[in-house]
């Protein structure tokens, strides 16, 4: 096993249908979790059959999810939450009766609902008798699940009723190393990406700052995605009260001056930098060593001077990121006010989002336009770990091709 497992601290459902090779899936489940993976197992109701649900309980510490309409079930995770939840669906053993459904966009129960639900990716490792496989339909099936599924197996050899042909599920081991080789391709892999997060503090003395509210969320939910998209993730962050993403090293600041110099020092060899931080556009003229007495009246002799613009240095900078991306936090014009960021600081595109109202900061949702020189793209409001896996997706598709 590889130090650096995709599966590692990844949502995976396991979808477990009906057939002989269920016993597999024990084992599958199992290799996941001990490649650092949290494991949903998802079993279709002829699945039980093979294997009871308490087995996969064991194995993966999680309660077994089966039927559709279990309000108990529904009350804990639903399972439109569980389709964001997924990082990957991976149907094995998968039966021709459930290939038939994945590739038509059937929905008749829980596994199959939360495929056509979920925009994560997707894997099945086919199990059937071999003129099952064989068979014209099925084999359409496949050829509609190639284009938005990882396919994997089926294997040759003797069949569990006696046949002899392909249709054998994949050894658990084999299907999960050739899920490490296609996944780890994500559309971030081989990137290097610089965030910044959070606010900036500009002391004033020693126990008063200047300081704004962002709790960081946003900044760290694009450092996760973008971890989990592939990349080799720098976050820069000013204080905040968050865990490091896992997988993504972290550089904690306190100023803009700060900000500023850890994000010059992290420029080399980058390829996408995304400015979420909400930096303090001034700070106090001098620091006080003492404490600012309000009867001597130094709090209203605070004067203040500009922060270096620390996006702009970014895009100006001689070894410039292929992709420089600002945010912009407005309470009116929003739309207008992030053009206006983009060409006077020289990005490719801004996320604009509306915080009128104190909305957005400090919350676990929000919602975001992308705008470019020339248009703007509303995405979905939703969760910052959805948004931002949606935000990146997109930025990918406008970074330079790799080899
Ligand atoms: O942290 P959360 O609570 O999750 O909230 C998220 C957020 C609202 C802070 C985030 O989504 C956001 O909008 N961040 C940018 C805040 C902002 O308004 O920035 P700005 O308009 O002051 O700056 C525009 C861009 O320039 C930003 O990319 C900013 O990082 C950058 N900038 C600004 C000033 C400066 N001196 N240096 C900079 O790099």
């Amino acid at each position: 096993m590889t130090q650096t497992s995709w599966f590692q601290n990844k949502h995976i459902v396991l979808g477990v249908t009906g057939g002989i090779a269920c016993y597999k899936a024990c084992e599958l489940a199992r290799e996941l979790g001990r490649r650092g993976a949290i494991v949903q197992v998802v079993m279709t109701e002829s699945a039980t059959a093979f294997v009871s649900a308490l087995t996969f309980q064991a194995l993966t510490g999680r309660e077994v999810k089966i039927s559709m309409l279990d309000p108990k079930a529904e009350a804990g995770m639903g399972h439109i939450e569980l389709a964001r939840w997924a990082d990957l669906i991976l149907v094995a053993p998968c039966t021709a009766n459930t290939m038939a459904q994945l590739a038509q966009g059937r929905a008749p129960d829980l596994l199959t609902t939360l495929w056509a639900a979920s925009a994560c990716e997707k894997a099945i490792a086919p199990a059937m008798n071999q003129q099952m496989w064989k068979h014209p339909e099925t084999q359409e099936n496949l050829d509609r699940l190639v284009r938005s599924a990882h396919i994997i197996g089926p294997d040759s050899g003797i069949q569990a009723c006696g046949d002899i042909g392909s249709g054998r599920m994949s050894e658990a081991l084999d299907i999960v190393e050739a899920l490490e080789t296609s996944l780890n391709r994500g559309p971030l892999s081989g990137t290097q990406v610089v965030i910044t997060a959070g606010p900036t503090h500009e002391p004033i003395d020693p126990v008063r700052y200047l300081a704004n509210r962002s709790s960081g969320k946003m900044g760290f939910a694009l450092a996760e995605a973008a971890n989990r998209l592939g990349a080799t993730v720098t976050l820069i962050a000013g204080p905040v009260h968050l865990d490091t993403p896992t997988g993504v090293k972290r550089i904690d600041v306190e100023t803009a001056a700060e900000m500023h110099t850890a994000v010059q020092a992290s420029l080399d060899g980058i390829d996408l930098f995304i400015g979420a931080a909400a930096v303090c556009d001034m700070r106090p003229s001098s620091v006080s060593n003492q404490k600012l007495k309000k009867s001597k009246n130094d709090l209203s002799q605070i004067t203040l001077v500009e922060n270096p613009d620390i996006i702009q240095s970014v895009a100006i900078s001689s070894n410039r990121p292929a992709l420089v991306i600002g945010f912009a936090a407005e309470t009116e014009s929003v739309l207008e006010n992030a053009k206006r960021k983009l060409t006077d600081k020289s990005l490719d595109a801004v996320i604009a989002n509306c915080v009128a109202d104190g909305e957005i900061f400090g919350q676990d949702t929000t919602e975001v336009t992308i705008v470019y020189k020339d248009s703007a793209q509303p995405l979905a409001a939703g969760p910052k770990s959805e948004v931002s896996k949606d935000i990146l997706t997109t930025l990918s598709t406008l970074l330079p091709k790799r080899i």
